[in-house]
């Protein structure tokens, strides 16, 4: 039976959370300012089995509540980083985040749910891949989640593997890859396919944007001139492949009918031309994510091996210095929308699988732990964003794009107790030494933040309690997203009328007709 936006809206009253989160039920914020994305309170909040039952004042509480006092704070709905890769085999490794350390790691710093991708080797069955991912999740996080699916190669199985994933397993993402050649890479005509059948589907596509053909040619260039370092990683990755990518992305997404979600942002001339195409109607939705936000690529060039091999990512993290500063104005806009890490670690070890050749440095950074922060520093007390387009970036407008608003991404009556208390004053300062990721280093090293998770309810559970963090191994639960969501699909059907192919009624042509000669 196909999932509902309906069920997926309710599945917060179902039994399965009364039975297993009822321990620590009820919980009585007070004094607090609640912030959603179209507007900010001063009222109390009731939580009891894992759901908001009560926004107001003067609320009348039944005995036997935690209560927590909120004075001087921001009751903020608990972040949603819309990308990430725990676990993840890639690159002949396997990312040293898995899905307890980096739930664990995302309630650290005040994320409550993650969407991590399910990424199927070339010819293995979509559903398999999404049952493998699943049996590693459910067994291990710590805060609730949801899964797109990665589109790597195409035919027929995969056509009705994408179907059975949206219809009876709680997706409505697919993203292909542009990049990748060897592994992950689809070519023009077979990205078309899968819009086409997303746009069919009312799932969403979504697109890691590079140019793959252009990027192995080049590494191959470089490496033959002798440059093997992390250096060589950036060089072969120039802003104009990501830009051009993102642009031919966009125009395969209209031609299909489709919208398209363009995945880690990572250049200014790439951010400009989602902005451009907004302007000009197409449906487009563009992910920065907390290491674009935050750092710039510099440290490619960085004297030490593993500093530089730490920062290298794909599209890479760009070497113009004013980057960062160009994506946030951009996000604090709405020229971008939403904001995810593509959390993606590996340790020195790994990292070394490239030690003399830039090309097999395993790609990825951190991010899921420091998002929320790094945001609030570089966004909101910069006075570029306030703080309700902090929550419709972090939270609000995820939970809108993947169509599980307002179950999560909002504070009302009948939302998930997904909850932060956030002191927009107090700063931390970031370090490997001190975070909670299982990765050995940290791209934010020594970057002092304003913006400090005070406590971080999930589900209803207090999981961080006056800076105290307690989690349990396997409390998050899978999240369902259904197709069909309002702000992705909107606008879809009517424009679809409005472009109908044309026909010319005209008499038939009755001259003379040049005879084709076969050659033999
Ligand atoms: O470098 C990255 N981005 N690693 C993760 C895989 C991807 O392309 O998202
Ligand atoms: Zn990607
Ligand atoms: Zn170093
Ligand atoms: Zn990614």
């Amino acid at each position: 039976e196909p999932i509902t936006a309906h069920d997926v809206r309710f599945t917060s009253a179902e039994p399965w959370v009364a039975g297993d989160r009822s321990a620590q039920s009820r919980v009585f914020i007070k004094n607090g300012l609640i912030v959603n994305d179209d507007q900010s309170f001063h009222a109390d909040i009731y939580i009891e089995d894992g759901v908001i039952k009560q926004v107001g004042t003067n609320l009348v509480i039944p005995g036997g509540a935690r209560t927590i006092d909120a004075r001087g704070k921001f009751v903020i709905p608990g972040g949603i980083d819309t990308h990430t890769h725990f676990q993840m085999p890639f690159m002949g490794t396997v990312s040293a985040d898995d899905f307890y350390s980096g739930t664990k790691a995302a309630l650290a710093g005040g994320t409550t749910m993650i969407i991590d991708f399910v990424i199927p080797q070339r010819g293995e069955s979509l559903l398999d891949a999404y049952e493998k991912w699943r049996g590693w999740a459910d067994a291990k996080v710590c805060c609730d989640y949801g899964l797109h699916v990665a589109v790597t190669w195409w035919g027929d199985q995969v056509a009705k593997d994408m179907e059975s994933l949206c219809n009876e397993k709680g997706v409505n993402s697919f993203k292909v890859f542009m990049a990748y050649k060897e592994s992950f890479m689809l070519e023009d005509p077979e990205i078309y396919s899968v819009f086409k059948l997303c746009k069919e589907l009312k799932a969403l596509p979504m697109v890691h944007a590079e140019n793959g053909h252009l990027i192995e040619i080049k590494s191959r260039e470089l490496l033959h001139q002798g440059v093997v370092g992390p250096e060589g990683h950036l060089q072969s990755r120039p802003e104009e492949v990501e830009e051009e990518a993102t642009s031919r992305a966009i125009t395969i997404a209209d031609q299909a009918g489709a919208p398209v979600y363009v995945v880690h942002v990572m250049s200014k001339s790439s951010a400009n031309v989602i902005a451009k195409a907004r302007r000009e109607g197409k449906i487009v939705f563009g992910e920065p994510i907390a290491a674009g936000l935050g750092t710039d690529g510099s440290h490619h060039y960085n004297k030490c091996w593993r500093h530089a091999a730490g920062h290298v990512m794909a599209p890479p993290l760009r070497a113009d210095p004013t980057t960062p500063g160009y994506l946030m104005d951009l996000l604090a806009n709405n020229d971008l929308q939403l904001t995810g890490t593509d959390n993606c670690t590996f340790n020195a070890d790994q990292k070394a699988i490239g030690k003399d050749n830039f090309t097999r440095i395993p790609n990825g950074v951190n991010g899921v732990e420091d998002r929320m922060s790094i945001i609030w520093e570089k966004g909101v007390y910069t006075g570029k964003m306030d703080p309700c387009r902090f929550v419709a970036v972090t939270s609000a407008t995820a939970a809108k794009v993947f169509n599980i608003y307002p179950k999560k991404g909002r504070i009302a009556v009948g939302s998930d107790a997904d909850i932060v208390i956030w002191n927009g004053e107090a700063t931390r300062t970031i370090s490997a030494k001190t975070h909670h990721q299982a990765v050995d280093f940290n791209i934010f090293e020594g970057l002092t933040c304003h913006g400090v998770p005070e406590y971080v309810i999930t589900g209803g559970s207090i999981v961080m309690d006056e800076g105290q963090l307690k989690v349990t191994q396997g409390l998050g639960r899978f999240v369902p997203t259904p197709v069909n969501s309002q702000c992705v699909y909107g606008r879809v059907g009517t424009r679809d009328k409005i472009r109908q192919p044309e026909i010319v009624e005209r008499d038939p042509y009755t001259g003379p007709v040049v005879e084709i000669k076969e050659e033999d």
